[in-house]
């Protein structure tokens, strides 16, 4: 009897530590899957971004010409590929000019006349519209906003999309005002409005006194997080060809957006990519 509850007892030790061997190489194995798939992911990302610099540096061999200096020599262009002096690929495809698929409009990249916003977020049926900017920067904007006003903070449009013709009265109204070198430090002649891509948007007063309201010091802080970017930051005139302007918000998306604000300030698309904003 002794004997056979000793066998039994033997065989239920035997099971039991089988039992905790394959439950332990289980968790072995387990293990390193995890660790390989982390190694992968890192892996990934590492070889991202050397393709990255690659293109960067494929681009400086690349024989292409240099991006245009001034709005003369853009004209002149036929569509093609061009080199920015930070070695980033300019695509000029039927007159709009992009870089990484970011639409250029500025004192050197014109506009063609009858361009008009791709993908609006309501139907263009007037010549100045608020809501007739890009979708998503449209509905990047409702969520900025709505975010802006659980914080007690109120945050609106002031104006948005602008047509060609639009822009004509506009300018010109601000030349009889300020003669042309006036005008243009602050406003767009028609053509080179960043107005017209349906990508930006002006907040609230439009105008300095915006920049130190608590609506103004949030949207320079928090603008970033949902793809927008001061488009004419402070002490950038060199680069931008225009004063600074707290209200005037471009969408370029998160990813960029995040790289263009360091430092609690945002750097201009014209600095960060190595091109020109200038008429002559
Ligand atoms: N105020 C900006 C520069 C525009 O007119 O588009
Ligand atoms: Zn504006």
């Amino acid at each position: 009897m002794k004997k056979r509850r000793k066998l039994k007892k033997k065989r239920i030790l035997i099971l039991f530590l089988f039992l905790i061997s394959i439950l332990i190489l289980g968790g072995i194995e387990i293990m390193k899957k995890e660790n390989n798939t982390s190694k992968q992911t890192n892996t990934s990302s590492k070889k991202n971004m050397e393709k990255k610099e690659e293109e960067k540096i494929k681009n400086t061999d690349k024989s292409l010409e240099k991006a245009p200096k001034n709005a003369k020599e853009f004209d002149a262009l036929s569509d093609g590929e061009y080199l920015t002096e930070k070695g980033y690929t300019l695509t000029i495809k039927n007159k709009i000019a992009k870089i990484e698929g970011n639409i250029i409009a500025n004192k050197t990249y014109k506009l063609p006349t009858d361009y008009q916003p791709e993908n609006p977020y309501q139907k263009i049926t007037t010549e100045r519209c608020n809501n007739c900017i890009d979708k998503t920067a449209y509905e990047q904007f409702k969520l900025m906003q709505s975010d802006a006003i659980a914080l007690g903070l109120n945050i609106y449009i002031s104006s948005g999309y602008r047509s060609y013709q639009y822009q004509v009265n506009l300018y010109n109204k601000y030349v009889a005002t300020s003669g042309v070198v006036g005008a243009d430090t602050y406003s767009s002649r028609p053509g080179y409005s960043e107005h017209q891509t349906g990508l930006c948007f002006d907040l609230n007063s439009i105008d300095d006194s915006f920049k130190d309201t608590p609506e103004g010091k949030w949207v320079h802080e928090n603008a970033y997080r949902y793809g927008f970017i001061i488009r004419f930051p402070k002490d950038s005139e060199k680069y931008t060809g225009y004063q600074y302007e707290s209200w005037h918000l471009r969408y370029v998306g998160e990813e960029l957006a995040k790289k263009l604000y360091q430092n609690n300030e945002y750097i201009s698309l014209e600095e960060y990519y190595g091109i020109t904003s200038s008429y002559e």
